[in-house]
């Protein structure tokens, strides 16, 4: 069996290197990937002995004139492992699917993981969230070598489940519904065993009381928000999480 990816999205958060560290430190745990702002992941993978490392973002060139940019080998140099791409606050701040290909792609060949986001950002009866996820998901995709598709990981992350002001989670029903629909489009777009093989994670609001749900009904792990900031409930997430 995959075992569960824990991914802590830190954000914007904390403000010094000291508070970083100490956050770490008290979230090394083998199934969790810290992701900290660009400017911590040093001292932070310093501190590390059983978690992996995340980025949030990347610049897809390799290095040149970019100013501001962070490409892919500078993280691997780094010792990141991950890289989320396409969070839906980057897409809010103008990132498009073709950006979001780009990235994944860039992260692929470097031999880094790209965790891809995708998610709408409303639910309706009609049901397009459907087919806006499937275009989404394409187009995000879009150049990933089919020989590399397994290795990608997709987070479903609702827009409207996102953050502590989001009216309300995902359900366990609705979780499991696009983990299956998500499998299906990756099958589509490159090959059944790719679409096996690449994991589905669940991301939004996450919090140690849906954890079981969420895993239950088939995400092969978690994005966490805003409870990845407190290391007691991120600490029961992870327990939760391999407990199953
Ligand atoms: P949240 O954020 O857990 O605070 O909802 C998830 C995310 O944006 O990755």
């Amino acid at each position: 069996m995959k075992s569960k990816l824990i991914v802590a999205n830190w954000k914007t958060n904390p403000l010094s290197e000291k508070e970083a560290v100490r956050l770490a430190q008290a979230e090394d745990n083998e199934n969790a990937i810290i992701c900290p702002p660009f400017i911590f992941l040093s001292a932070v993978k310093k501190n590390l002995k059983h978690a992996q490392l995340g980025a949030q973002d990347v610049f897809w060139e390799k290095s040149g004139p970019y100013t501001g940019e962070i490409s892919t080998d500078m993280l691997k140099n780094s010792g990141v492992k991950f890289v989320i791409v396409g969070h839906s606050k980057r897409r809010t701040l103008g990132e498009t699917d073709e950006i979001v290909s780009k990235k994944a792609s860039a992260c692929l060949k470097s031999g880094l993981v790209p965790i891809v986001c995708v998610g709408e950002r409303e639910r309706d009866n009609g049901h397009t969230y459907l087919n806006f996820i499937k275009q989404q998901l394409k187009s995000s995709l879009v150049g990933v070598p089919r020989a590399l598709a397994g290795k990608v990981v997709v987070a479903y992350e609702p827009v409207w489940a996102i953050g502590r002001k989001a009216a309300r989670a995902a359900t366990s029903e609705e979780c499991g519904e696009m983990v299956i629909f998500i499998r299906k489009i990756l099958s589509d777009i490159f090959s059944v065993q790719s679409a096996a093989r690449a994991r589905i994670l669940y991301g939004g609001s996450v919090e140690p009381q849906n954890v079981n749900a969420y895993l239950t009904a088939g995400a092969d792990g978690l994005l966490v928000g805003h409870d990845s900031l407190d290391p007691k409930k991120f600490g029961e997430i992870l327990k939760v999480a391999q407990s199953m």
